[in-house]
């Protein structure tokens, strides 16, 4: 090629890709965020299908049939994970752009192919003779589109069959996870040319980086279940996925997609941040990777943390620092090269503009925490490798240690290792990772939970109808073993066959109340489960003896019942109001729902202003007015996912479940709530306050608990207004007042004390001796500080022209003195040695300057003495 036209931006790719498709009728569609919504099969978005995955299995309908995405997604951590590949090849990212167009049952394989090639070679005006196809072995229709109807020669399209060791596994058979839609694929590919190293697909060197898969066109055919069935889509569907960073490179004509225009300022700031030099360095690649997958998916409201998603972004973040510490970085600087990314991707994900302030803040959190223990980490990381010496295994104990102790990940460990030819013990890891969580356990084990051995029949849960229910003693329990009966005064567990008694779970705590038999009464004080569905009553014989198998009338605290699921039911309001209030990043992270109040945990990193409590009080609340009736209904996963429910990522669910709908509110619970809304009474929040980085937690009360709480504040109100005797309308006022009354009486009595010490001092001047033709003084004066003291000294230094004067105070049983000595003595008398031959009386020590000295003693009884023995001192030494 002589002359090369003007590069492409990928902006302007990006552009043209949704303007071809919107040409030949397709819907552009914003795209999805990187947290799928309500799919807890998927980690990250990681394909523009990912929010089509209902309208591709017919459980939801689009008023369109053709759509076309620029999608975000996040490879990393899931079914599809290039985390460990980010830096060491020219095309990988964790967080990459997918232009993509669907066929919702409407056109097929015949159109798909030749949209796509008209955009390739038309538009985007790549030469056809560098261009390779891809087809799944079996897909006959696909392999006669590509030769016979578009004219690629039949060397450049390969097939390829179940290359991965299982049906269907195959790299042209695309499935989004292990269930879902997924059917065949036909992807196109782009030869970068001899000079780089790497062979066609199917070759045996096809990992290189010379021919480069652009887009994949997956045909959707099937759905996977859980056993790996095939089912067919109702209608015959088209997905496809362009790689934005990889057709940009081929557009600017760079062998590498960190070379293109997306990544050129990134690379920069990445340097600027780590005092770098070589443009080269991988690891300034894989910072500008990293910096993208970080910001965004702490947009989409992802927060660091140790299980499911948060742990994925906190690996990633800590590799990125790795990667900074490696190029010399020791504090935090990895959240310093967001504005750069702002400038360079918000136009087009406006979200970055608006959550820049948090996802600094949050990333900045993260540093500072990872860079108290990266350096010991590294040390003893760096120590092990030399004694490897670039053979052998990475010691998986040592690698534990480091994830358990520093805070390294264990790909954080393996990417070093990695760099210097070893190899991490990946089993030895694991077997370390296991012991430990055995010990946690047994260490942590609730006082009667999962370690009761017991064998027999469940328990039927009544207490979502009914507090009262009779049942059979099943089993019994006292110090955890076994036992035929429980007398009166003993501890101990009592299993039922029906109870009303709600066992822990979902954050609401367990019931108490009252088991009654023919011959006992047992308290309940907490109700848990030993096993799924067995509920342990535990509690205290209060009377009598309780034998397994007796009858039981079990009735529950009826208050404090009320009170819990008036406080769980707000929960769930609240939890509403919070994401309406502060966003949807608002995520619920922990809750404790008890007879007193709710405690809720969430992802939000700055603590909430007055205006946002007051807000999320009112939503709240007006929705209690608003006294909607709860409505709980049991209904398969994919129903309820459809409905919206909120579900919480991680958390397992089986496949039918509770969706409760309170208010505007829809989440999965196994809870017991109010009947209406009405019944929750008040909600007032009490308590906002911060418990982790990005963690907020809120303390709410409702019911009688909140009309207490008001009433007691009320009441501290009235108490200060009558102290004041003024309505407490005018408390407020009042007491600034009385405040700058007590600032201005303060500075009166400073002004007086002063003027006090002065007045002395002027006695002092009468006090004084002379010795041997010098005047001394050596004096107490009442009341005054340090400061007094020197000022005094100061004076009558002036006043005396030729003296020696030791001055002292006393407060609280301690002694403070201040010697002074004119300049023409100083040669004779020290101030630093009276000062401490004084000191050295009263128990303490001293010296200073020859003019002016300072000590301190702590026995003022003995401080006349001491004063005393001035005269004798300095007459010696005159
Ligand atoms: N969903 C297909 C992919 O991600 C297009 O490759």
């Amino acid at each position: 090629m002589t002359m090369k036209s003007m590069p492409m931006k990928s902006a302007e790719i990006r552009d043209k890709f949704l303007k071809f498709f919107e040409s030949k009728g397709h819907q552009i569609v914003a795209s999805s965020s990187l947290v799928p919504h309500a799919d807890p099969t998927l980690l990250f978005t990681n394909a523009g299908m990912n929010q089509f995955k209902d309208v591709f299995l017919g459980f939801d309908k689009r008023p369109y049939l053709r759509a076309t995405t620029s999608q975000k997604c996040v490879r990393a951590g899931g079914k599809h994970n290039d985390l460990e590949n980010v830096g060491y090849t020219a095309r990988h990212h964790t967080f990459f752009e997918m232009l993509g167009n669907f066929s919702f049952g409407d056109y097929f394989k015949q159109d798909a192919i030749r949209y796509a090639w008209e955009l390739l070679v038309d538009v985007y005006k790549l030469p056809a003779d560098r261009l390779w196809v891809t087809v799944y072995a079996e897909d006959e229709e696909a392999y006669a589109i590509w030769t016979n109807d578009i004219g690629v020669p039949a060397e450049r399209v390969v097939r390829i069959g179940d290359n991965k060791g299982a049906r269907y596994a195959s790299d042209n058979f695309w499935m989004m996870g292990d269930t879902g839609p997924c059917g065949p694929c036909t992807e196109i590919f782009y030869d970068h040319g001899e000079g780089i190293a790497g062979g066609p697909p199917g070759s045996p060197d096809e990992e290189g980086d010379r021919y480069i898969e652009i887009w994949n066109n997956v045909f959707m055919q099937f759905n996977r279940d859980e056993a790996g069935v095939m089912h067919p889509l109702p209608k015959p569907s088209v997905d496809t996925g362009m790689g934005l960073e990889r057709t940009a490179a081929v557009m600017q004509h760079v062998h590498s997609n960190y070379e293109i225009d997306l990544f050129v300022r990134l690379i920069a700031a990445a340097a600027r941040e780590t005092s770098s030099a070589d443009l080269d360095s991988p690891s300034l690649r894989v910072l500008a990777d990293h910096i993208r997958a970080c910001a965004f998916l702490i947009a989409d409201g992802v927060i660091p943390g140790n299980e499911g998603r948060g742990y994925v972004l906190r690996r990633i973040i800590r590799r990125a620092i790795r990667h900074g510490y490696k190029l010399g970085a020791r504090a935090a600087f990895f959240h310093r090269m967001v504005p750069d990314l702002v400038a360079e991707m918000g136009t087009a994900y406006p979200e970055l503009v608006s959550s820049q302030a948090r996802v600094t803040e949050v990333l900045r959190q993260e540093e500072v925490r990872f860079f108290e223990t990266i350096e010991h980490g590294m040390s003893i990381l760096d120590g092990e490798l030399a004694a490897l010496d670039g053979k052998g295994v990475f010691n998986g104990a040592t690698a534990f240690k480091l994830h358990d102790t520093f805070g390294f990940p264990l790909d954080l460990t393996a990417d070093v290792c990695r760099e210097r030819g070893v190899s991490v013990d990946v089993a030895a890891f694991d077997v370390a990772m296991a012991q430990q969580k055995e010990q946690a356990r047994a260490a942590g084990k609730f006082r009667m939970a999962s370690a009761l051995d017991y064998r027999g029949p469940t328990t039927t849960f009544h207490g979502y109808q009914t507090l009262a229910f009779t049942g059979k003693v099943l089993a019994l329990y006292r110090d955890g073993s076994p036992v035929d009966e429980l007398r009166e005064g003993e501890l101990g567990v009592v299993v039922l066959d029906d109870t009303p008694f709600y066992a822990e779970s979902g954050g609401q705590v367990g019931d108490r109340g009252v088991l009654q038999t023919a011959r006992s009464i047992f308290s309940v004080e907490d109700t848990q489960k030993i096993q799924a569905v067995v509920f342990g009553h535990q509690g205290v014989v209060r009377t009598g003896v309780i034998t397994v198998g007796d009858g039981v009338a079990a009735r529950v605290d009826e208050l404090a019942r009320a009170r819990t699921v008036r406080n769980h039911s707000a929960t769930h309001l609240m939890h509403k109001a919070l994401r309406e209030v502060l966003g949807g990043h608002v995520q619920q992270k922990g809750s404790l729902v008890d007879a007193e109040k709710t405690r809720f945990d969430f992802a939000h990193s700055a603590p909430m202003t007055a205006d946002e409590i007051r807000r999320v009080e009112l939503i709240v609340n007006n929705e209690i007015l608003a006294n909607a009736a709860t409505e709980a209904r049991v209904m398969p996963i994919e129903e309820a996912q459809r409905s919206g429910a909120m579900m919480l990522f991680g958390e397992k669910y089986g496949d039918e479940v509770r969706v409760l709908t309170i208010g505007s509110s829809k989440e999965l619970c196994g809870g017991v709530h109010v009947r209406r809304c009405g019944d929750i009474g008040l909600f007032k929040i009490v308590a906002e306050t911060g418990v982790a980085a990005g963690v907020r937690r809120v303390e709410a009360v409702t019911g009688d608990n909140a009309l207490a709480l008001v009433q007691q504040q009320q009441a501290l109100l009235a108490e200060a207004a009558a102290a004041f005797r003024a309505p407490v309308s005018e408390v407020p006022a009042k007491l600034a007042q009385v405040l700058d009354n007590v600032r201005a009486l303060e500075k009166d009595l400073a002004r007086l004390k002063a003027r006090l010490a002065s007045a002395q001092g002027d006695d002092l001047l009468a006090q004084a001796v002379e010795v041997k033709g010098v005047k001394v003084v050596a004096a107490v004066i009442e009341g005054a500080d340090v400061n007094t003291l020197r000022s005094t000294i100061d004076k009558l230094r002036d006043k005396l022209k030729s003296a020696i004067v030791v001055l002292a105070a006393t407060s609280d049983g301690k002694v403070t003195l201040i010697a002074g000595v004119t300049a023409d003595l100083t040669s004779k008398v020290k101030a630093g040695e009276l000062v401490n031959m004084v000191a050295l009386q009263v128990g303490g020590k001293g010296g200073g300057r020859p003019e002016m000295a300072q000590a301190g003693g702590n026995d003022p009884a003995r401080l006349p003495a001491a004063l005393a023995s001035v005269r004798a001192w300095v007459e010696q030494r005159l």
